[in-house]
């Protein structure tokens, strides 16, 4: 993710993009609750099935999208994460006229365009990378509007997620010499997920082995190359930066396992575990790192660091554990309850993180 720069007040007119993107994470849990069979007020529109795109195109997307616009710079730039905004509304809404699946591939395209931009202006390994995980978002979004059942668009929504956080990672790798052996080892478990994907298209139980074993090959490359495993022996926020990735890794290659066993299941107990050991486990633990020193960048507020962090951290690996485990073992309330305590710890990370830009810490203030 981008480099933290100077708090600069202009930011804070940023906010307001990044609103839809919000109310569709809540929009996405709520219907993630419905799906797991909670009994709750059930919304007059589809959030349950729409649970899966409002979280990756509505939430992740425009973040994603206002991240990189930020980056670039530029007004037109804003236009893709303004655009899966826009989409999240509408998914929200129902996606009255089929605006949902539209709008949201509109943003898709947005940050491809993106891309290209980027690419001009740098032409590295890590933007190739980058720009590959937006090429699959499109990809993923096109099926859907489409009419492509969300399982089997899943698995590209899932490599536009990986893609673009291994692209980040090797991008801070620019400042801890990488062999080139293990150069190509990085670009070949990309050519894998990339192969595995097409694959899905001809022979989905197939192409999702191969796309599970490539998730496997890449959290193992990235525990291993990190900078994480130095910075996780220093203190404060570095240390927690550094044990989100690490733990994040462990679950990306739990999902890759679950991939490679389960192959192409559409629903049930091991489609949840693959899916939430990758969105929940690697994404969510990703997010917490990367919070503290991406909202100063985007939005020009500082967050103070308290040790309290660990606690969502903490909260969120134990509950996805009985989560898959409940998945995995065909125990109902395993599954339920885990999956209504990972909503518990995603909503304690959103106060923790508030708290720590409203009340920072004495030794973190100014
Ligand atoms: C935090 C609590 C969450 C809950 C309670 C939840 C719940 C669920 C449930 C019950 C399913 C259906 C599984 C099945 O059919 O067996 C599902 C599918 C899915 N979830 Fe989640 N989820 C959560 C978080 C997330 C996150 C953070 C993401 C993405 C970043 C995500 C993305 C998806 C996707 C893409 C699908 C597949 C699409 C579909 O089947 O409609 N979920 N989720």
């Amino acid at each position: 993710m981008s480099a933290p720069g100077a708090a600069r007040p202009g930011r804070r007119a940023r906010a307001p993009l990044l609103l839809p993107g919000m109310l569709a994470l809540l929009a996405a849990l709520w219907g993630g609750l419905l799906r797991l069979g909670w009994q709750l007020p059930v919304p007059p529109t589809p959030l349950a099935a729409f649970h899966g795109p409002l979280m990756v195109a509505g939430f992740l997307g425009t973040v994603i999208g206002m991240e990189r616009a930020v980056a670039l710079g530029g007004g037109w730039a804003y236009l893709a994460p303004l655009a899966s905004g826009l989409g999240a509304l509408a998914l929200v809404a129902g996606s009255p006229g089929g605006s949902g699946p539209l709008l949201t591939t509109a943003g898709s395209l947005g940050l491809v365009l993106l891309f290209v931009a980027i690419l001009f202006r740098q032409t590295a390994p890590f933007t190739v990378v980058m720009a590959l995980g937006a090429l699959a978002w499109l990809a993923a979004q096109i099926f859907w509007l489409r009419g492509w059942p969300t399982y089997r668009v899943a698995p590209w929504w899932a490599a536009f997620l990986v893609l673009t956080i291994a692209g980040e990672r090797l991008e801070l790798s620019r400042v801890v010499p990488v062999s080139a052996a293990a150069r190509a080892a990085f670009l070949g478990a990309v050519a894998l997920l990339l192969a595995g994907l097409a694959l899905t298209v001809a022979d989905f139980d197939a192409g999702v082995r191969a796309v599970g074993a490539a998730l496997l090959a890449l959290a193992v490359w990235l525990a291993l190359q990190d900078v994480a495993r130095r910075t996780v022996h220093r203190p404060g926020l570095t240390r927690f930066i550094a044990v989100c990735l690490l733990s994040g890794y462990a679950w990306l290659a739990v999902g890759g396992v679950l991939a490679l066993v389960h192959g192409g299941v559409a629903a049930g107990g091991p489609y949840d575990a693959m899916l939430h050991a990758l969105f929940l486990g690697f994404v969510f633990a990703m997010i917490f790192g990367h919070a503290p020193i991406i909202l100063p960048a985007v939005l020009g507020v500082a967050v103070g660091f308290r040790p309290s962090f660990y606690a969502h951290l903490a909260l969120l690996h134990a509950t996805l554990v009985l989560r898959v485990a409940g998945d995995l073992l065909g125990w109902l309330p395993g599954r339920q309850w885990g999956g209504l305590l990972n909503v518990v710890a995603l909503l304690l990370f959103a106060a923790n993180t508030a708290w720590g830009v409203l009340r920072p810490p004495l030794t973190a203030r100014p």
